[in-house]
């Protein structure tokens, strides 16, 4: 397992995070954003969004009582928060593990709904340290994962 850690300082500095996310991936990736209310999940999602080409016209916000949205993209990005999930059968029906495997980009938030079957993975943990500071985590499970986040710490300093 490979990971790294960064802080932000700001809303806009989380955006950014995101951006460089969504402009390195290259190929299908599953993303999990931890973390508690308010943390920053969506914020992240949002930045990473606009890095895959998602236009700024397009409001990205949780998709709470959908349980995913799906945005066109350079690759398709479904955004899911399970936040509200009461019975796992909700994802099966939604055929959750198409996406995980599937040709797109898939966001999750609130991924502790989820029994982990050894998807590959990046995930990410994000923790308020004060109002506008935030602790991101990120470790990454699968080879094509650790490559992705060797180049993300590579490339953000
Ligand atoms: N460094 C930061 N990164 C991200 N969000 C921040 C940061 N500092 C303050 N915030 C605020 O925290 C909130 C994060 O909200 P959101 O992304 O919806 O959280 P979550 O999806 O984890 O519940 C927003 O109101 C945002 O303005
Ligand atoms: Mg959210």
């Amino acid at each position: 397992m490979f990971d790294w850690f960064t802080t932000t300082g700001s809303e806009q500095e989380t955006l950014k995070l995101g951006k460089q996310i969504g402009r390195l991936i290259e190929q299908p990736t599953l993303i999990l954003l931890q973390g508690d209310l308010g943390a920053g999940k969506t914020v992240l999602a949002r930045g990473i969004a606009r890095g895959l080409g998602v236009s700024e016209q397009t409001p990205i916000t949780s998709p709470t009582f959908t349980l995913m949205n799906h945005y066109p993209a350079r690759l398709d990005l479904y955004h899911f928060d399970l936040y509200r999930l009461s019975d796992p059968d909700e994802l099966v029906e939604l055929g959750f593990d198409e996406f995980a495997h599937g040709s797109g980009v898939s966001l999750v938030e609130w991924p502790e709904r989820l029994e982990d079957r050894g998807f590959e993975r990046l995930r990410v943990k994000l923790r308020r340290e004060d109002e506008l500071r935030r602790q991101l985590r990120f470790d990454a499970r699968g080879r094509a994962c650790r490559e992705f986040l060797q180049r993300l710490a590579g490339r953000v300093v």
